[in-house]
């Protein structure tokens, strides 16, 4: 069924304030949610904190009097939808577990997003970043062990394989390397611009979900775990949001952000089984759509032109979770030796030249060694070998696939081999 966000009516935004006790009292059962009623709610809250802070920053750069009483009204109600998703996290799910569904809307997300774009580049940037953050995956869950002693499924569900990809101590790059073309504002599909917006806000939450919590545990190496992962989102921020077109106006932006709002709610509400979290989904989604029909009626006026120009007339679904596995392993297997390439684009290891920026930034980050190798270590030192969840066929992938996505040169001092995870891969890990 076809459905145009622009012929919604909404709810007005004067009937959008709620009480404390609608926007605090509701949470899940960790035991009982589905993963992917938990990877929605982290990414919505992600969807709102970008929705909030885009807000701030624009109501600091512009002079338009009614642009700004918009803003000083729709960022309170933002505000007050993340608490209401955010809370949702009950109060003994710990930093750990959550980190896992960090994590695991990132790999499912990145990939729903890459085999739904139709932008070749924008693709091959989204497929870069998803073998990212399946390692993350992968190195956190073995804390999750050491710490919680959990086993990582309890989070994922089966759903997602815990698995090494493109190893973490690789991740670190020259910043200015990072950086990708911007589609055209004029050319772009509303799907690409939703889904970029998507991913930034995703990966900036997860972001900043580590450096609020990676200090909440004492142990010296996972701090540092939580570090050195947190400055990849921090790259994986600045990759995505460099794909953005800098010349749109701060009216088509907020159109476009309203838009993205809109259209992670109609996913969700789509796709959601929990009756009660249904519920939620449901009143946001009438809420955005009334923040949309102002963002619309001012776009209108400030620019002459037709929204539809920019959104066009059908909504997008950006945030479908379902079970990746394959995707993800087909990516892994043809692109783990893949890096970010000296012209705004993408080569294979060995085609790197010797004066490649980013040799500089790992020999300088990883000089004393890389936490999310020393993970390893530790985790084998007590159990023989690490947490790999994934079919047998692709275990017994581990060593050779690590063979062809580690860099010979720059390497961490504490790297495990290839030779320690042919010996790992012959032991059993007795969960
Ligand atoms: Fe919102
Ligand atoms: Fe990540
Ligand atoms: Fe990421
Ligand atoms: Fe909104």
């Amino acid at each position: 069924m076809s459905f145009n966000a622009l012929k919604e009516k909404g709810m007005n935004i004067d009937q959008q304030l709620r009480t404390w006790h609608d926007i605090a009292h509701r949470h899940f059962n960790k035991n009982e949610v589905d993963c992917y009623t938990r990877t929605r709610q982290i990414l919505m809250n992600g969807i709102e904190i970008e929705g909030w802070n885009f807000k701030h920053q624009a109501a600091r750069c512009t002079e338009d009097n009614e642009l700004k009483e918009f803003f000083a009204v729709t960022k309170r109600l933002e505000d007050a939808q993340q608490t209401t998703i955010n809370w949702l996290t009950p109060a003994d799910q710990s930093v750990l577990e959550t980190t896992l569904g960090y994590e695991q809307v990132a790999v499912d997300l990145t990939a729903w997003l890459a085999q739904n774009e139709p932008d070749d580049y924008v693709r091959e940037t989204f497929n870069f970043g998803l073998l990212e953050d399946f390692d993350h995956l992968y190195r956190y869950s073995q804390w999750a062990y050491m710490i919680h002693g959990i086993n990582p499924n309890e989070i994922v569900q089966g759903q997602t394989d815990i698995m090494l990809g493109r190893p973490t101590q690789n991740h670190h790059n020259c910043n200015i390397l990072r950086l990708r073309n911007s589609y055209s504002k004029e050319t772009a599909s509303p799907i690409t611009k939703v889904n970029i917006l998507t991913l930034v806000a995703g990966e900036q939450q997860t972001h900043n979900y580590y450096a609020e919590h990676g200090m909440q545990y004492g142990n010296e190496t996972l701090r540092e775990t939580f570090a050195e992962i947190k400055d990849v989102e921090e790259e994986h921020v600045s990759m995505y949001e460099s794909l953005i077109d800098p010349t749109e106006s701060v009216y088509e932006k907020l159109l476009i952000h309203e838009f993205m709002e809109v259209c992670n709610y109609y996913t969700c509400l789509r796709d959601e089984k929990d009756e009660k979290i249904k519920l939620i989904w449901e009143e946001f989604l009438a809420m955005e759509l009334g923040h949309l029909k102002i963002a619309a009626d001012l776009f209108k006026k400030r620019e002459n032109r037709d929204p539809e120009e920019v959104i066009g007339t059908e909504i997008v679904i950006p945030c479908h979770f379902e079970c990746q596995k394959e995707y993800v392993t087909k990516i892994l297997e043809s692109e783990i030796d893949k890096r970010i390439g000296g012209n705004k684009d993408y080569a294979k290891i060995e085609k790197l030249p010797e004066d490649w920026a980013s040799y500089d930034i790992q020999e300088k980050a990883n000089k004393d060694g890389s936490p999310t190798e020393m993970t390893i270590r530790l985790i084998s030192e007590c159990k023989k070998r690490d947490i790999i969840l994934a079919d047998e066929k692709l275990k017994k992938e581990a060593p050779k696939l690590l063979k062809k996505g580690l860099e010979k040169r720059s390497q961490a001092p504490d790297t495990v081999s290839v030779e320690d995870y042919e010996k790992m891969s012959k032991e059993v890990f007795e969960m």
